[in-house]
């Protein structure tokens, strides 16, 4: 537990990321709302579970909430075994209560799924509204009074409950988790528009940055800065693409519990180091490209792969 004025959590110390904000633990909020979208499959469960196991061996809590109706974002912090869900306990009991939707997983990371509002695997936006309307309603943030809450969110552009969370518990910061393919980007840039609606009529709510995940070669580390760049937002450090997730996933586990002395260990850790103290910075608003930009661009990228499959020289653009 980090608090005013004591030393920053050792384990980031030990891998020997910098310290870069003074004074940072005495400007945090008491508990900060941070949401992590991104379409389905691009590792958003898994890089949230790690960064919650990354957090949480720096000695912050953590509570992790899994927004999708699969219900798994948690698992690797539990063995690999899901969790009774808010929606399978208001099915059951037709109430809730801290002790039976908050499970300790790895490291003491309190983890809460959401689950399937209908039991047909599609969202409802009602529904999620009402599931956190209960665990407001149980005072499950104030019992906890974790330094972090993170929300897994499937942003898949179909499902009405994007907003929910975000007005309802007040998200101060959202990072957005992308693949390197177009349809991984285009549901980022789907992601920004909605923020931008949503700005219109209510406080916007900062973008952290995009989170390149699944990373296996420099081109696609600069096909998304050239996105991030677009949308004038950043990108946070790579995670890159590893068979260790996959075996540990298999395992039912995360990295950083897994094999914590590995590379890929480092590279979650960093992101949560990153994650911590750009807290104390300003994080900007996205700006989504219009569709038609957005085909433009992708077609610029198409050229330049065209290129370099054929050998032509060109400016020396970073592929
Ligand atoms: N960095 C990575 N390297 C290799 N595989 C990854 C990586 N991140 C995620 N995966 C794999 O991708 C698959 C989908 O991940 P998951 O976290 O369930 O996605 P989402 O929650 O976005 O639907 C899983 O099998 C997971 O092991
Ligand atoms: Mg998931």
């Amino acid at each position: 537990m980090s608090l005013p004025g004591q030393p920053r959590p050792l384990a980031f110390q030990t891998f020997g990321v910098p310290r870069r904000i003074a004074g940072w633990e005495t400007r945090r909020p008491m508990t900060e709302h941070i949401a992590l979208y991104g379409k389905g499959g691009v590792g958003k469960s898994t890089l949230t579970s790690n960064l919650s196991a990354a957090l949480a061996e720096a000695g912050f809590s953590v509570l992790q909430v899994g927004c999708d109706p699969k219900g798994d974002s948690c698992s690797l912090l539990n063995n690999g075994d899901p969790i009774p869900t808010v929606f399978d306990l208001l099915r059951e009991w037709g109430e809730i209560s801290v002790d039976a939707v908050a499970h300790k997983g790895f490291k003491g990371v309190t983890c809460v799924e959401l689950g399937d509002p209908f039991g047909s695997g599609q969202c409802g936006s009602s529904e999620i509204a009402r599931a956190l309307a209960e665990l407001k309603r149980i005072d499950l943030f104030g019992a906890i009074a974790p330094d972090f809450v993170l929300y897994d969110i499937s942003g898949d552009s179909t499902c009405s409950s994007f907003y929910t969370p975000i007005q309802q518990i007040g998200v101060q910061r959202i990072f957005v988790v992308t693949t390197a393919d177009f349809m991984s980007l285009h549901a980022a840039n789907a992601i920004f528009k909605m923020l931008d609606r949503y700005g219109e009529s209510n406080v916007p709510v900062p973008v952290g940055g995009l989170i390149p995940n699944s990373i296996s070669s420099s081109f696609e580390e600069s096909f998304i800065a050239d996105f991030a760049v677009q949308t004038r937002t950043r990108t946070m450090g790579r995670i890159p693409r590893s068979l260790m997730v996959r075996q540990c996933e298999l395992y039912g586990k995360t990295v950083i519990e897994a094999s914590p002395l590995s590379n890929q260990s480092y590279f979650y850790r960093r992101l949560a180091n990153q994650i911590v103290d750009e807290a104390a910075s300003q994080p900007g608003l996205s700006a989504p490209m219009q569709p038609e930009e957005l085909r433009a661009w992708a077609r610029t990228w198409g050229d330049r792969i065209y290129a370099l499959e054929n050998g032509l020289v060109t400016d020396g653009a970073a592929i």
